[in-house]
């Protein structure tokens, strides 16, 4: 989900206003991945147990908080425009307190210049720390300067039943674990997030357990850096496998889904469970990021193009009508055209559902910012442009196959761009649009029936049949 969506989804949620103004209302900025969602969700919940009510918009909160993202320079410059332009409700409404949590501060160096470049910044909360938002919130409203609280590794600890005010009443995020030990080279996250921390499995068990009585969410999607290493840090012994095969017993007409993994950790049993168990669907999202051996050697991945082809042809296998997405960066540092036209190539060969391109962001500190031969931007939005549009015929060529298909459908919502329509989604996470009626009881959550009469590249449109 884009931060965009992230942040429309969460005005949604706040348009169940109060008015009175006795009640301290908040707004939260969410940017970045689904562990953030999942972290402002806390952040939410946290405030709503002070006493706090969800606000329209940033203007009349009480509260202004941004959970920020750095695994691009593209989504920091954005952070820091919206940041800059909350000094003006500051300037107007002094009493207002403005917190940056998140990742972002987690960043050697970035909570100094957080705080010369926006001192009306009244707190600064580093991940892992959700649980320390009531005493930061006090502590803040006591001081005139940027008070700030940032837990280094050791002292990361997992805080189990903290207050949560889920975006959706219909599907739950669930981490499963914190922080990743992989280190690729271009990626910021390991510094930021910490080594790998897994969930005591009764932990999660618990939580599901609880959503699933209450009968309300339909969908729950396990969550994690690297969901594949889930239990490394366990004992006594237990896998990713074993966590899903449990959780598929109590999921009770549940979907079930999970992500990210890892090619490098994506065990065959592991694929025999996904075939074995039957509410976990039929999705995986699996990285790449470069189909050149050269440049996956570079970027720490641990895996060739031929390890992965061989991964995909047995998920295939085992796994009928599966789908497969996947993440691709393009003008990492020393990629020659040559090593470019190799991922180009594996597009053409994998024909994934669909492909997340970035073009490489530089990011201080990790070993790529020290490597020898930086691509030009010219140079790496040109790859960009055509690794999209080779992508974008494959993403459409799959789609149309399931024309005249049938297919269950959950819904998730009102389409963003029709208000007649539903957007729902397959178990192979395909957004399908389908007609609303008159007059029904359809809501989110609901499962349907339908037949796919229409595919374009990101969207498939359908009739219902029930
Ligand atoms: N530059 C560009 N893309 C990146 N990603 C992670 N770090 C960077 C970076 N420095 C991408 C990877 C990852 C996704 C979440 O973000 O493709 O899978
Ligand atoms: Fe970053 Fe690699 Fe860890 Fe993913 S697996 S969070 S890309 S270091």
């Amino acid at each position: 989900m884009s931060p965009e969506d992230s942040n429309r989804a969460m005005n949604n949620r706040q348009r169940k206003i109060n008015q009175d103004s006795d009640i301290p209302t908040y707004y939260i900025f969410t940017y970045g991945c689904q562990m953030n969602e999942h972290d402002s969700e806390i952040l939410a919940g946290q405030l709503e147990s002070l006493g706090y009510v969800p606000s329209e918009s940033e203007k009349e909160a009480d509260v202004i908080l941004f959970n920020t993202c750095c695994v691009r320079e593209s989504a920091e410059r954005k952070i820091y425009g919206k940041i800059g332009s909350v000094k003006k409700i500051k300037k107007e409404q002094p009493h207002t307190i403005i917190g940056v949590c998140g990742c972002m501060v987690q960043k050697p160096g970035e909570e100094k210049r957080l705080k010369e470049k926006a001192p009306h910044i009244d707190f600064v909360l580093g991940t892992d720390a959700m649980h320390l938002l009531p005493e930061m919130i006090d502590k803040a409203s006591r001081s005139n300067n940027t008070v700030s609280r940032i837990l280094e590794n050791e002292n990361r600890p997992i805080i189990e039943h903290l207050p949560k005010t889920r975006k959706d009443s219909f599907r739950a995020w669930i981490p499963i674990m914190h922080g990743c030990n992989n280190f690729c080279s271009y990626c910021i996250v390991p510094y930021v997030r910490g080594r790998e921390r897994s969930r005591q499995p009764q932990n999660i068990i618990n939580e599901i357990k609880e959503l699933v009585e209450h009968d309300r969410t339909k969908e729950i999607t396990l969550l994690g850096q690297n969901v594949n290493s889930y239990g490394a840090d366990l004992s006594p012994e237990i896998d990713f496998a074993d966590l899903i095969a449990e959780v598929d017993k109590i999921a009770n007409r549940k979907r079930i889904r999970f992500m990210t993994s890892h090619p490098k950790d994506f065990s065959q049993k592991l694929i025999e469970t996904i075939s074995e168990t039957k509410h976990v669907c039929e999705h995986i999202h699996l990285p790449i990021q470069s189909g050149s051996n050269r440049i996956l050697k570079r970027m720490n991945r641990k895996y060739t193009r031929e390890d992965y082809f061989e991964l995909v042809k047995n998920i295939r296998e085992e796994i009928p009508n599966v789908s497969i997405t996947t993440d691709i960066i393009v003008g990492f540092p020393g990629e020659t055209e040559e090593d470019f036209l190799d991922t180009v190539d594996l597009v053409e060969k994998i024909e994934w559902d669909a492909a997340f391109t970035f073009v490489y962001s530089n990011r201080g500190g990790t070993p790529a910012a020290a490597m020898s031969g930086p691509i030009d931007e010219e140079k790496k939005k040109k790859r960009l442009q055509e690794l999209m549009s080779r992508q974008n015929s494959i993403s459409l060529k799959t789609n149309q196959s399931l024309v005249g298909h049938k297919m269950e459908v959950m819904i998730e919502g009102v389409s963003k761009t029709n208000p007649q329509v539903w957007a729902s989604r397959t178990r192979t996470n395909k957004l399908v649009l389908l007609p609303k009626k008159e007059e029904e009881s359809t809501k989110p959550g609901d499962e349907l029936t339908v037949r796919i009469t229409e595919a374009r590249t990101w969207t498939l449109f359908s009739k219902r049949l029930s």
